[in-house]
């Protein structure tokens, strides 16, 4: 995700320094070239050969040590970073960016940079809510400056209050956004379903799954972001539509059913993370059913279409159908049988029990399940899942995929 992208990581002395390790990690995993800059006080903290290891590349400290290569350093690094990150950033580095002061090769290069800035401050409650801090990060604001967080939570002082780095996975993941402007989809058409569908009962009351939509909507944004003409089909969720989507409101199975079987004709690939409710009531009331009581009310439920499977009959040579599966057992097992069921290229399979899985979180832990393999992927945010699920189902079309219409 991103490949030949340049990151420039700064670590300052906050005791969240730690969590620089994993930063560093995540966007080595991504395919990011990184430089790390350490402060000496961060040396400290943590040793320069973790980062070393983890970005395969010398950690740079002093402005005067002597280098191999003819380069300005401070100069180089500033030129080639796409963009600078400071994890943590103290109110001290804060203070210095805001003033202008270069007295060491991390502020240096921060004053000598073209590139974006981002920082993930990290400091007491105290010293985050101080009139200096308050005033030097509006004025860093001002000049463009991004930042991450911080959070609030129980600090390492042991006060609770705001001032916690964010966490690491956030930290990418505001990394990708930034970067991650990938054109690989343009060209093709995509649908994403997304979102619960609701079954009504009677004029106020309805059934429902669970599902926030989050996981559809960070697919729709992202394959939009890569180039790709996206069609929403989404159930009642609170989100923003993604600029430049189309959507497509629904609200019961059977609406999703009638929108598919009227868009899916013409899309290159479909994923359906949808929750589609299984049942509906055989009949809706036309009045608020009253309360009889001392007797239990039945109600009689008559299945759905399945959306998905009739998508599959439906499929044509050059598409590629993605399905998910929320799974509570048998995670895989349960998947594949979905996989072929519903005439599936890939199932995203994923334990709704976990945390860090599953309905309203921000975060998700899937198994990408194709017809040849399974690949469990580790936790990450949504919109890193998306970017995953997109790479594979780019890679399952191979190249290039064009509508035979559009031919
Ligand atoms: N799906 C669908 N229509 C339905 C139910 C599900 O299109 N009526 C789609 C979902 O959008 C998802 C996939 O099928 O992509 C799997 O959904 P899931 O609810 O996990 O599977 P079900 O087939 O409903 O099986 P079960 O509820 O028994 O686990």
């Amino acid at each position: 995700m991103l490949k030949g992208k340049h990151v420039v990581l700064g670590v300052t002395a906050g005791i969240a320094a730690y969590k620089a390790c994993e930063v560093v990690s995540r966007l080595s995993k991504l395919g990011a070239n990184i430089d790390v800059i350490m402060t000496q006080n961060a040396t400290k903290l943590v040793a320069p050969l973790t980062f070393e290891t983890l970005s395969k590349r010398p950690v740079v400290i002093d402005t005067f040590e002597r280098i191999e290569s003819w380069d300005v350093k401070h100069i180089s690094l500033a030129q080639k970073a796409d963009v600078m990150l400071v994890v943590p950033a103290t109110a001290n580095l804060m203070a210095k960016l805001a003033s202008g002061i270069a007295d060491d090769m991390l502020t240096t290069t921060l004053l000598a940079t073209k590139a974006p800035i981002m920082l993930a401050p990290a400091m007491n409650t105290g010293m985050w809510t101080a009139e200096a801090t308050q005033s030097n990060l509006a004025v860093l604001k001002d000049r463009g400056v991004l930042t991450v967080g911080p959070a609030s939570g129980i600090l390492a002082c042991g006060d609770i209050g705001a001032g916690r780095m964010s966490e690491p996975i956030d930290i990418v993941e505001a990394v990708i956004k930034l970067l991650a402007a990938r054109q690989d989809m343009q060209g093709k058409r995509v649908l994403v379903t997304a979102g619960p569908t609701v079954e009504r009962i009677d004029p106020v009351r309805y059934m429902t799954n669970d599902s926030s939509g989050k996981m559809g909507y960070a697919l729709a944004e992202a394959a939009q972001k890569r180039g790709a003409a996206v069609t929403l089909v989404s159930g009642p969720v609170h989100l923003p539509v993604p600029a430049g989507v189309t959507l497509v409101s629904i609200t019961s199975t059977q609406d999703l059913y009638d929108a598919m079987m009227m868009h899916a004709a013409n899309q290159d690939i479909i994923v359906q993370a949808a929750a589609p409710a299984d049942y509906k009531v055989q009949q809706v009331a036309d009045q608020k059913i009253k309360k009889q009581d001392g007797e239990n009310l039945i109600l009689k439920l008559v299945e759905n279409p399945d959306v998905a499977k009739a998508v599959g009959k439906q499929k044509q040579p050059h598409q590629i159908l993605v399905g998910f599966a929320a799974e509570t057992q048998n995670i895989v097992a349960n998947a594949q049988r979905k996989l072929q069921s519903k005439s599936l290229d890939m199932i995203v399979a994923n334990d709704v029990t976990q945390e860090g899985a599953g309905f309203g979180v921000d975060t998700n832990i899937v198994t990408l399940i194709t017809k040849d393999a399974v690949k469990p992927l580790e936790i990450m945010s949504k919109h890193e899942a998306a970017n995953c699920i997109w790479d594979e189902a780019v890679a399952l079309a191979g190249a290039p995929l064009l509508h035979p219409a559009r031919v």
